[in-house]
């Protein structure tokens, strides 16, 4: 899929991708400053979308590491496959809420998300938050990215430790927010 038409399936689905634009090579850094993949073992993504923060963390990945990522869109699902045919990275078309489904009681190293939590139904995020924050390895973190620095409270209420990070590398500018 072109990137124009990557763009127009985000537009053409706002109630769910809740973006004009996908997430920045900077804001991508940015975000992946704050883990080792290198030395990780499972990571999880949550809203894959046109696959830019994955492309990330697959250049980080090691030969070891496995990646899941969770996307509804059914031709983001596709494109991605097409992107990322290795054997260690799974595509899940599947809501980000089943997240326990595809574990098998594995705990990951990082979770990074890009869901618009902004806009998902109240019991949607606050059942993928629980199961983010269960599916975490001890010394696991979740990496958020948002537009809005108010969810910060309702990140709280799932993370006792948390820090935020802005960017104005993104459009629009973004923050970044580190759970665990
Ligand atoms: C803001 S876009 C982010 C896309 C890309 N990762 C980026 O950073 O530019 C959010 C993505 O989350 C997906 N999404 C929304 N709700 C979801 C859910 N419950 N489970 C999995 N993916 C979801 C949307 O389809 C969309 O592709």
């Amino acid at each position: 899929m072109s990137k124009s038409n990557l763009l127009l399936e985000l537009y053409s689905n706002l109630s769910t991708t809740g973006a004009l634009t996908f997430s920045s090579k900077a804001l991508v850094n940015k975000m992946l400053t704050y883990t080792d993949i290198e030395h990780a073992k499972l990571i999880v993504e949550l809203g894959g979308g046109d696959g830019s923060i994955s492309q990330g963390i697959i250049e980080r990945l090691s030969p070891e590491g496995e990646l899941l990522i969770f996307e509804i869109n059914q031709s983001f699902c596709h494109s991605m496959r097409k992107q990322f045919p290795q054997a260690n990275i799974k595509i899940i078309c599947d809501s980000a809420e089943n997240i326990d489904k595809y574990l098998g009681g594995r705990k990951a190293d990082y979770i990074v998300s890009s869901l618009p939590f902004i806009i998902l139904p109240k019991l949607v995020t606050d059942k993928i938050l629980i199961k983010s924050r269960d599916a975490l390895a001890p010394k696991g973190k979740m990496v958020i990215m948002t537009y809005s620095y108010h969810l910060k409270k309702l990140f709280k209420k799932f993370f006792s430790h948390m820090e935020v990070k802005f960017t104005f590398r993104n459009l629009p500018p973004a923050f970044v927010m580190i759970c665990h």
